[in-house]
């Protein structure tokens, strides 16, 4: 290796959210005063880690445009893919031509606003010297019951082994690619991760922040808004 590794963002805002039932993608909701997206985008940025984050974004998206981020001089925007999945290959393509195969890559959700600095560098210095990557995930307090059917319970889950996926995911600029590349139309990649996974690689797991909540429903909002008021970083 010759050349000093970068590091990207990667953020799918693709989605329509349709667990919030809103008028809009739950990323152009409000939330203290900015929408969820310019919160997230603008906690990547302060960073300073990224040389550049590329955000993935609907064709038939009329908010972006809007939003002053969108022009700033950090911030790479490409085409949004049917899936999750399909957004981030999308927006790894949109770097290809400047990003190095052992280039870092950091797969962070548009609706994951709450994410703070001290987890972004804390996930980089867990897994830099790794060879694959792994993502921020949290370990579950409840027990956890596997179902069938008409919600009948089959079985008790041992939680000791049981880790909820969080965002960012950190991984290798080429492997992640190749990895996306050939699981593309398989609906059961929800994550990196799995998408590495299905290649027979094992990912890391880092412990994250609670706080660094996915919004789903309208109630996140509430939360998320709590959060960021009681965070001091
Ligand atoms: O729907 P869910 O909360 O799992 O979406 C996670 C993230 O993936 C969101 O930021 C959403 O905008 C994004 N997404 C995307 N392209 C899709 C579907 C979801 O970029 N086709």
């Amino acid at each position: 290796m010759n050349h000093s590794i970068n590091f990207w963002a990667v953020v799918p805002a693709a989605g329509v959210g349709k667990r919030m039932n809103a008028d809009r993608p739950k990323q152009y909701l409000e939330l203290a005063g900015k929408t969820v997206i310019e919160h997230t985008l603008l906690r990547l940025l302060s960073a300073e880690v990224f040389t550049a984050v590329a955000v993935a974004i609907s064709e038939e998206d009329p908010y972006w445009p809007d939003l002053d981020v969108s022009a700033h001089k950090k911030i790479i925007t490409a085409a949004g893919g049917k899936e999750r999945a399909d957004s981030v290959l999308s927006a790894l393509k949109a770097i290809r031509t400047v990003a190095s195969d052992d280039d870092w890559v950091l797969v962070h959700d548009a609706a994951r606003p709450c994410i703070t600095t001290i987890d972004i560098h804390h996930l980089i210095d867990s897994l830099k010297t790794d060879e694959i990557g792994g993502i921020l995930a949290l370990s579950s307090h409840d027990t956890l019951k596997s179902v069938q059917g008409d919600n009948v319970i089959v079985g008790t889950l041992d939680r000791s082994h049981i880790w909820r996926a969080l965002t960012p995911q950190m991984f290798r600029y080429g492997l992640l690619k190749n990895a996306l590349e050939a699981a593309e139309g398989n609906a059961a990649i929800t994550d990196e991760a799995s998408a590495l996974e299905l290649q027979g690689m094992q990912p890391k797991i880092v412990e994250g922040r609670p706080d660094n909540i996915k919004i789903t429903r309208p109630e996140d909002l509430a939360l998320a808004q709590f959060y960021m008021e009681h965070q001091n970083d």
